[in-house]
């Protein structure tokens, strides 16, 4: 076989001298196992990676950004608070913007799960992740859920971007597709996002998936600019009148999505992306930390900041390093047009993750029990730093943030964590709306019968007892036996 493929020209030559400038040159070791079929695209995919810029990253992964010049220039970021001490009148003029966009259809949801959910473990897309504690609903339907009933409330369907990875991308197309378009027909769109070789983290070397082909990894949300502009999305929405994208990922079901008062801050400030953060509870909490230098607001991995300045306090006593990122955005359409030449150039970030590879030596598959490889990630907040008039709101970490990230038997962030500050979240919803709680019932509340207390409380009569686990359907309250059969 080999002799026949090195004849006249033997399409891996070029290639073979390429890679082995940049010490890939095992990525053909393969070559005689592989069905002759599937070479071309073996071929093909590794012609598609720019394997210096690969090399380049590689010898730079453990360079951490001097980050003490701007952590010495840093200031507080500024923006509101979104809670019950704020001053009402600024609350109600933030409120009444943002519904006036959601009434015009000037609004859109970004949501993102491209992601390889490794330390969940679980074997599909992270968005089927049953989580609803009565429902058994998915992170999909609750999420989307909300993104729906939100549009219905003010009479218009909001469209839905939908980002995926080629990891996700065919069972979520298939989930979609079985679940009704999750209930959005036409306004959901599903786009797929670009990939990056991952690489053995010893040795620099990229991984083989199978023997024919590359372990490529989703490369990082931060991908969602160029995908956005590659698949014309943006264009699309751009067409049909929408000014405003709010950005959210898969694992956070406790986020009220498209919140108008979120979004009419940001739009009566002016911001191009506006971010959403929770006072740290520690220095050193695993977040993005959002700072103010001068105009522009920057976001520091948690990881690139060394302890020293992750404790530095700041004016009033609390850190200065004290706004948590969540992960959630609002960004003006016409920013993202303004800088699609960034999507190229946006840096990338190092993971270290469980990556299964093909061993071509010992010719067997291995699944990985600890990290063994380093992937790189572009992160959607490194745009922040390049948006005018960039803004935090600032909301309690119990009413919005509850990520799904970690297999049962973690810390925090699992499953039955997740499921806790859902039912809690739900019961403060009953409570405020006027429902008496008697003892400690599981309570979920669908978004399509309420979104928030104040729907509720339109909807229950005042002083009604709930004493026993109740699944608030979108067609009214359904008591749930232990077991999950209804009554
Ligand atoms: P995380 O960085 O927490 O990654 O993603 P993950 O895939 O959920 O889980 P681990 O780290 O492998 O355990 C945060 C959000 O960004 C999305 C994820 O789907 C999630 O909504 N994401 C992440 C992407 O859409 N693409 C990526 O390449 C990475």
């Amino acid at each position: 076989m080999m002799a026949e493929c090195s004849t006249i020209s033997d399409p891996r030559d070029d290639l073979a001298k390429q890679l082995r400038e940049h010490g890939q040159e095992h990525l053909l070791a393969t070559w005689e196992e592989i069905p002759s079929q599937s070479r071309e695209s073996l071929l093909e995919s590794i012609r598609e990676i720019d394997w210096s810029l690969i090399q380049r990253l590689y010898a730079s992964r453990n360079c951490k950004p001097d980050i003490g010049k701007l952590i010495q220039a840093a200031t507080s970021p500024r923006g509101p608070r979104l809670s019950d001490r704020a001053d009402p009148r600024v609350r109600r003029a933030a409120v009444e913007c943002g519904e006036e966009a959601l009434r015009a259809g000037r609004v859109a949801c970004i949501l993102v799960a491209g992601g390889q959910g490794s330390r969940l473990g679980f074997e599909h897309p992270k968005g089927m992740y049953p989580i609803g504690p009565l429902s058994g609903h998915t992170l999909f339907q609750i999420l989307v859920g909300k993104a729906l009933a939100r549009g219905r409330r003010y009479g218009r369907r909001m469209p839905l971007a939908l980002m995926t990875s080629p990891l996700t991308h065919a069972e979520t197309v298939a989930y979609c597709e079985h679940n009704d378009r999750l209930g959005l027909g036409d306004d959901l769109h599903i786009f797929c996002q670009g990939t990056m070789p991952s690489l053995d983290a010893e040795t620099g070397k990229a991984l083989l998936a199978v023997p024919d082909t590359l372990a490529l990894s989703p490369d990082g949300h931060g991908g969602m600019l160029a995908a956005i502009h590659r698949h014309g999305i943006l264009t699309r929405l751009h067409e049909q009148g929408i000014r405003h994208l709010f950005y959210f990922q898969i694992d956070n079901p406790l986020l009220d999505v498209a919140e108008p008062e979120f979004l009419g801050h940001h739009i009566l400030a002016g911001s191009e992306m506006s971010t959403l953060v929770v006072a740290k509870k520690t220095p050193l909490d695993k977040v993005g930390n959002v700072i103010q230098v001068g105009d522009n607001l920057h976001v520091v991995e948690y990881s690139d900041l060394p302890e020293f300045l992750a404790k530095k306090p700041g004016p009033n006593g609390k850190l200065l390093l004290w706004a948590g990122s969540i992960g959630v955005h609002v960004i003006e359409l016409d920013f993202l047009l303004r800088v699609a030449d960034l999507a190229e150039v946006m840096p990338f970030h190092v993971a270290h993750k469980k990556v299964a590879y093909y061993d071509p030596r010992k010719r067997i598959l291995v699944k990985p029990e600890a990290p063994n490889a380093i992937k790189f990630e572009r992160f959607i907040f490194d745009l922040i730093l390049h948006a005018k008039n960039a803004m935090v709101i600032e909301v309690e970490e119990s009413d919005q943030f509850a990520p799904l990230k970690n297999a049962p038997g973690a810390e925090r962030d699992t499953p039955q964590y997740v499921q806790d500050q859902l039912v809690a979240k739900y019961r403060r919803m009953l409570r405020e709306s006027g429902c008496e709680i008697v003892g400690e019932p599981a309570v979920e509340i669908d978004s399509l019968f309420a979104l928030d207390s104040w729907e509720l409380s339109q909807k229950l009569r005042q002083g009604i007892k709930i004493a026993e686990p109740t699944y608030f359907s979108p067609d009214g309250p359904v008591l749930v036996k232990h077991g999950g059969d209804d009554s």
